[in-house]
């Protein structure tokens, strides 16, 4: 076979796996989500899904990657079941569609670090920051510039074949985030009236869990997690065969979780110390954030280094999207890396300018009562990356022969697998009948 990048070390892969699973999905996505489904109960319902459908899924994914040991689409041509590519390929549409929103909120993060070098959040009032927000959200040049930088600099860091650097750093740099959302945390739970907040976040109203909260709940944690589009089937397919793939998924799905409540205990009782709304939408931490820096000794100094932060581990996200995108052009078209990467990113420039714009201009444009960013969004969590995860419980647990599955996992009975049998039986029983229940509880309503 060609030469195909491999993982050097175990850490390497960890690291990896980890840096697509942290993102924005963590820092973002989640904390706004919870915001607009009611708080604890949706926190709930987030737990039970990444236990009952992340872990088992993550698992399948990956090691169907390694056995298969090519891109998404490639790797069940190679098991001798050419007609699942089918939903290799659909992994691949889905990668670019999450790109076309991901690189513009991506943007704003590079945006948030010119504010915070400019030392702009100094003095600004809630209601200035959210004006502040508003104005350049919903420009129709400004978020595309950012939106298209992060997307230059994502291709050259895949066409150059850098992610080992970036690995590495990010292997560095994710303790010191870690580190640093922790103390905005500390901050967040001292402020005045800091209390409602944490009520919100940890004491459930159960009257809350509807039809919808439960299906945004599993689409967050299939995105936060990468799983269900290929993603960690391409990572899956550069692991060596004497990994811990039970380790490096119980350890990548513990870390991925903890930064998301935190995050969440950083953000909600400064939201209601403000008096905001928490269910305000996308841009909940963009406005929240700011404020906490300016309620912190140094805290300009602070803003800087965490939206620096928040940009690597935002990269190390979108690096492992597109590398879905080229390995499948590079393997499949016989395309060097470099244009795989290059064509891949050009074609996401259409999506982006219309993702950034469908928030000011565009807004009038509605698909199924959603306008183009949100669109994106919800079609991949909500449809595409759960209906991905239902097939690849499918394939993996009733036809990839278990014995094979048992055989690439326990690297032919060298590793130990502590919890082969309760992972066994949630990839053929529970994940596929609980995925397809939330999807029909969507039309029972
Ligand atoms: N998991 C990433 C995040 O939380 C987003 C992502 C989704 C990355 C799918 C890769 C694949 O930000």
């Amino acid at each position: 076979m060609e030469n195909r990048g491999n993982f050097a070390t175990k850490l390497g892969i960890i690291a990896a796996v980890a840096g697509s699973a942290v993102g924005l999905g963590n820092i973002w996505r989640f904390p706004y989500l919870l915001g607009q489904n009611g708080g604890a109960a949706f926190f709930l319902v987030y737990l039970l899904c990444v236990v009952l459908m992340g872990i088992p899924v993550m698992m399948a994914e990956m090691s169907l990657g390694r056995m298969g040991g090519r891109n998404a689409s490639g790797a069940f041509k190679a098991l001798g079941r050419p007609k699942w590519s089918l939903l290799g390929k659909m992994g691949v549409l889905c990668a670019f569609l999450i790109l076309g929103f991901y690189y513009v909120v991506a943007g704003w993060t590079l945006e948030y670090t010119f504010q915070a070098i400019k030392f702009d959040f100094i003095g600004q009032t809630p209601g200035d920051l959210a004006d502040s927000f508003a104005a350049f959200s919903t420009h129709n040049i400004r978020p595309i510039v950012t939106a298209v930088a992060f997307m230059i600099i994502t291709c050259l860091v895949v066409s150059f074949g850098v992610k080992k650097g970036i690995e590495n750093s990010s292997r560095m740099l994710m303790p010191i985030l870690f580190i640093f959302i922790i103390v905005l945390a500390i901050r967040s739970v001292t402020l005045p009236g800091a209390m409602e907040g944490l009520k919100f976040l940890f004491k459930p109203d159960f009257g809350k869990i509807t039809a919808d909260v439960v299906l945004s709940a599993m689409g967050q944690a299939f995105f936060s997690l990468s799983i269900g589009m290929g993603c960690l089937l391409t990572y899956g397919s550069y692991v060596k065969k004497d990994v811990n793939l039970e380790n490096t998924s119980l350890q990548v799905v513990g870390v991925d979780t903890l930064v998301a409540v935190l995050a969440a205990i950083a953000i909600f009782p400064a939201v209601f110390s403000m008096g905001l709304d928490p269910g305000q939408g996308p841009q909940l931490v963009f406005v929240t954030l700011p404020h906490v820096f300016n309620q912190m000794p140094g805290g300009s100094i602070f803003a800087i280094i965490f939206f620096l932060l928040l940009v690597v581990t935002t990269l190390t996200s979108t690096i492992s999207l597109l590398e879905v995108v080229t390995a499948y052009f590079g393997e499949e078209f016989n395309m060097k890396r470099g244009k795989a990467s290059v064509l891949a990113s050009a074609l996401c420039v259409p999506l982006v300018v219309l993702a950034s714009l469908s928030l000011g201009q565009l807004g009038h444009i509605q698909l199924f009562h959603c306008n183009i960013f949100d669109f994106l969004d919800k079609i991949t969590s909500q449809i595409f990356m759960p209906l991905g995860g239902l097939l690849i419980c499918i394939f993996v647990g009733w036809i990839l022969p278990g014995k094979d599955l048992h055989e690439s996992l326990s690297n032919k009975g060298k590793i130990k697998l502590r919890i082969w049998s309760v992972f066994y039986f949630l990839v053929r029983y529970v994940s596929p009948v609980v995925i397809l229940l939330i999807f029909l509880g969507q039309f029972l309503r």
